[in-house]
């Protein structure tokens, strides 16, 4: 570094004229330097480069975050060389090399460039991407950059970089994680694109593959658990000098990126224009199943209420051996190519990690089987492509590594497995090893697993509890009622732990002056409701289960399992217990305000709801139903989402409420079926109410309908097979009339409303009560159309039950119309706490 005594006067003079400069700028020249407080800006305010201590480290890096939210910081410089004091400046060097230099100028940084820059100067873009170019040319496209940071990816992939191969130097990027949350060098875990004839994206720990999806299909990555049907794009180019992912977003306003974190999970992050923080939009690994290879090979992972192995067909356990782990499944006969084989196909698989693969992409599915046949040790064969009718063949030999069954909308595919035509069923064997092997092997596992997701989670700054959800619950929905609460006395909260406390009888009864007729809320559907108030003042409500109610008790159970282990600022909180003397009752927050429909149907108290509040409420309820279906590893599906179920603190903040109905799902699981169908008339999805599917959607449809309520203040009467078309027909013909604005309740003053929020509203409501449960959008993708007014939102098609027309359509099938009127009767209506 030659000459300080110049250099170190001259940087004197540059850090005034610096100093000036940096105030707005967002390039660096030979002349201008950095120091520790000043920043460079980029020319929209987007990103911001200078130099930062993350959490409670002593030492500084220098980093570029968003301008709007510096805590993340979204690419670090001297990852491995940290700043221990203040002195340190970036400029551009000599040689026109981009430097950090300290209080001597020793070098901790260098972007090491080899060749020489006339005229260099470095620019921090909107994009986020750091460049360095020469000034004499206006050429600023890409090829042109002498270096740029989006080369160098710390953990977080930003619109715009790229992840992969350059195949002319023979150069991979990938993101690495930080060490911890407060040191960025380098840590553990990569996050890179692996090319095994097609692209895959793999976690490693080290050099140990954690987690991988399955191959590049043409359209996403196979079980790739994002729907990118309104926010962003993943990409993946295959040209002459390079492979690479990246992603584009479909509105600029919105924020996002993929992150590597300290602990190996991969997250999408999304923050859009009215958050408050970055939402979670997947983070995986997130089961046993996605945990590469986890069942060994030749089984396939399926994620239930816990991860299931089972070895594919035509494939057993290698030892009987019950204790081994990891499991292999070998064939069960040997493939000699004299017994007659043939392929069976499997739905919604995430194809197998391609070790030994072959791919003819001119192939059809056809030509591929009889290829596949041809060879013994062929032993599966699938669509390569799923874009433009599916096409190619992709044919794997030897073991199939983690094959994951898929349900749902996550990019599941079929694949044919090969099997000697003789194959005896083996079903008996199967039944042994999921009923005696997996309680055995997998439990003690999986319990490992979840305390290592607990660590991790309660470092995010989430406010949902996640680990609630995660395991005990799907032990067995039939836990006896008393094992779920425990002696604790007066209700001492043991919240670390998801079991309930236990209140005693006889501080119930004290709490609701022994169940007078003065406490009585209401009576809810399996019996009465109470305010009570225990001794330390709290007040709340107290739901007893009525002894005649012999039906109410299975829910009763359902409820206290699934609300124990729910934490959401949107959903509302049980306390506890009590189970004696036949008595089984629960206790909850008390919610002044009563419940959503006693302000949305009453003539004088809905003056009481202006616009803002149900704004907000809608807000709310969005939130917490996001938090049931996509941010809890297990799914729930409430099945009774209605107005009267949305309870009001005393700041009218909605809080969902009654999981006497709710069900749990696996992670990747959507939809169950049910021959009893319970719910509430208006509320329900054509497909629930007809053929008892139920799913994430039907939730989405009744979330419809409740908004559309909460606008209009008009009740969705259910009058399916009259003439009079109901709420959702009159809000139809509204939208079609492009009148949708008149469904705004006209006690809301119209200057209060912004109009093309309220459109925005209407049309996203419309989006969720659409006939076909596919079209409706996840929770996700609601709250990111209702959040951002910069999406183009799809046009909603006709939605169910807008007129007799659908109804009578349906009722070819019998037994469905029949089940659909039934509903009637079987309406579960908690009125709590009324
Ligand atoms: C600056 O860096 C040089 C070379 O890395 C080193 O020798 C010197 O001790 C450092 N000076 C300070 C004050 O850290
Ligand atoms: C700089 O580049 C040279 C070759 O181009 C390489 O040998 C050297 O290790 C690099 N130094 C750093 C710090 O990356
Ligand atoms: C680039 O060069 C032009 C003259 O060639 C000069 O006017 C301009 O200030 C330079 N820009 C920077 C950022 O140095
Ligand atoms: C800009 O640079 C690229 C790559 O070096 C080159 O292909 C292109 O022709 C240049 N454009 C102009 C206008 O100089
Ligand atoms: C990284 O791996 C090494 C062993 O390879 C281990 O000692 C160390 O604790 C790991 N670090 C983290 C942050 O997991
Ligand atoms: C990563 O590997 C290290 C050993 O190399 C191990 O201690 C650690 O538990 C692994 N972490 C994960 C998340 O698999
Ligand atoms: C393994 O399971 C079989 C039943 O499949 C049982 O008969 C056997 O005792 C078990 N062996 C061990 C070591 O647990
Ligand atoms: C792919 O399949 C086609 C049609 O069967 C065949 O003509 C072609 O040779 C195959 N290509 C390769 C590389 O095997
Ligand atoms: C079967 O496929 C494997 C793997 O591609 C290959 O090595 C082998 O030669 C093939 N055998 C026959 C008989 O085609
Ligand atoms: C997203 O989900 C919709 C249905 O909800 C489906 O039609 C679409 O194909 C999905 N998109 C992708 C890329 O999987």
């Amino acid at each position: 570094m030659g000459n300080p005594p110049f250099f170190f006067t001259f940087r004197c003079f540059v850090f005034l004229l610096g100093s000036l400069l940096s105030l707005a700028t967002d390039t660096i020249t030979p002349a201008t330097l950095i120091g520790d407080g000043e920043k460079l800006v980029s020319s929209s305010q987007i990103f911001e480069l200078g130099f930062f201590s993350p959490g409670k480290s002593k030492y500084k890096y220098l980093g570029i975050w968003y301008k709007q939210v510096p805590d993340t910081v979204v690419w670090v410089a001297n990852r491995n060389s940290p700043i221990v004091d203040s002195n340190a400046v970036l400029t551009i060097g000599n040689n026109g090399n981009l430097v950090l230099l300290n209080q001597t100028d020793g070098i901790i940084w260098s972007s090491n460039l080899s060749r020489e820059v006339k005229n260099p100067v470095a620019q921090l873009l909107d994009t986020g991407n750091l460049v360095l170019r020469e000034n004499f040319s206006s050429n600023t496209s890409e090829g042109s950059y002498l270096w740029q940071s989006f080369d160098c990816p710390s953990d977080t992939l930003l619109i715009g970089m790229k992840m992969g191969w350059d195949l002319k130097t023979g150069r991979e990027r990938y993101l690495t994680s930080w060490r911890t949350a407060d040191d960025p060098s380098p840590g553990n875990f990569t996050f890179r694109l692996e090319i095994r004839v097609l692209p895959h994206l793999c976690i490693y720990n080290g050099s140990v593959k954690l987690s991988c999806t399955g191959p590049w299909n043409g359209l996403a990555f196979g079980a790739d658990p994002t729907n990118t049907s309104y926010l962003f794009r993943p990409i993946v180019e295959q040209k002459e000098d390079e492979i690479i992912y990246r992603y584009e977003s479909y509105s600029s306003r919105i924020l996002m990126m993929l992150k590597i974190n300290p602990s190996g999970d991969v997250q999408r992050l999304i923050w859009h224009e009215m958050s408050t923080g970055w939402q979670v939009f997947f983070t995986a690994p997130n089961n046993f199943c996605q945990l590469y290879g986890y069942c060994g090979a030749n089984s396939v992972c399926s994620v239930d209420d816990t991860a299931n192995c089972e070895c594919l067909k035509g494939f057993k356990l290698k030892l009987q051996n019950n204790q081994t782990w990891p499991r292999e499944c070998v064939r069960s006969h040997s493939s000699d190519c004299i017994t007659r084989e043939r392929f069976i196909k499997f739905d919604d698989i995430k194809l197998p990690y391609s070790v030994d693969v072959s791919l003819n992409e001119s192939m059809n599915l056809k030509e591929c089987e009889a290829e596949c046949l041809k060879n013994c040790t062929c032993r599966a064969y699938a669509n390569s492509k799923v874009t433009g009718g599916d096409s190619g063949c992709l044919m794997w030999f030897g073991d199939l590594i983690d094959v994951r069954k898929i349900t749902g909308y996550n990019n599941g595919q079929p694949i044919y497995i090969r099997v000697t035509d003789s194959e005896p069923g083996n079903k008996k064997l199967l039944w042994i090893i999921v009923v005696l092997v997996l309680p055995v092997v997998l439990l003690p596992s999986f319990y490992i697993f979840r305390r290592r997701r607990r660590k991790h989670k309660e470092k995010e700054n989430m406010e949902a509890n996640w680990d609630l959800l995660a395991f005990d619950i799907n032990m067995s929905i039939t836990t006896r009622t008393n094992e779920l609460c425990e002696a604790d006395g007066e209700g001492n909260d043991k919240s670390k732990d998801s079991w309930l406390p236990l209140f005693s009888l006889a501080s119930v009864s004290a709490a609701t002056e022994n169940f007078s007729t003065q406490c009585k809320l209401g009576e809810g559907g399996f019996g009465p409701v109470y305010k009570g108030r225990l001794l330390n003042g709290q007040e709340v409500a107290v739901k007893r289960l009525s002894n005649q109610s012999g039906q109410g008790l299975t829910e009763f159970k359902n409820e206290m399992m699934l609300i124990a282990k729910l934490q959401h600022r949107h959903l509302v909180r049980l306390f506890g217990c009590c189970i004696e003397q036949g008595e089984n009752i629960l206790i909850y927050e008390y919610m002044p305000n009563k419940s959503l429909d006693v302000f949305l149907f009453d003539p004088k108290k809905k003056r009481l709801l202006g616009w803002q509040a149900r704004v907000r409420i809608i807000e709310g309820i969005a939130q917490g139903l996001l938090y049931l279906h996509q941010y809890s590893r297990l799914r729930i599906i409430h099945r009774d989402l209605k107005a009267s179920n949305i309870l009001l603190d005393s700041d009218m903040n909605p809080k969902i409420s009654d999981f006497g109905m709710a069900r749990i799902f696996g992670g990747d699981e959507l939809q169950g079926n049910t021959k009893r169908i319970v719910g509430t008339y208006g509320y329900m999805s054509p497909e629930y109410a007809l053929e008892g599917l139920y799913s994430i959607k039907s939730d989405v449809f009744s979330f419809g309908v409740l908004m559309l309520e909460t606008l209009s203040s008009k009740r969705n009467t259910g009058v399916y097979n009259s003439d009079s078309s109901n709420l959702l027909g009159y809000a139809w013909g509204l939208w079609k009339d492009d009148r949708a604005h008149e469904l705004m309740d006209p006690v809301i003053k119209q200057d209060e409303v912004s109009l093309p929020m309220l459109i925005r509203y209407i049309n996203v409501a419309l989006l969720c009560v659409q006939e076909n449960a596919a079209d409706r959008p996840i929770m996700s993708d609601v709250i990111s159309m209702i959040e951002n007014e910069h999406l183009n939102l799809p046009s909603p098609k006709e939605p169910a039950f807008t007129n007799s027309k659908n109804m009578n359509n349906s009722s070819h099938s019998n037994s469905g119309t029949s089940q659909f009127y039934s509903v009637n009767d079987l309406t579960v209506s908690l009125i709590y706490p009324r």
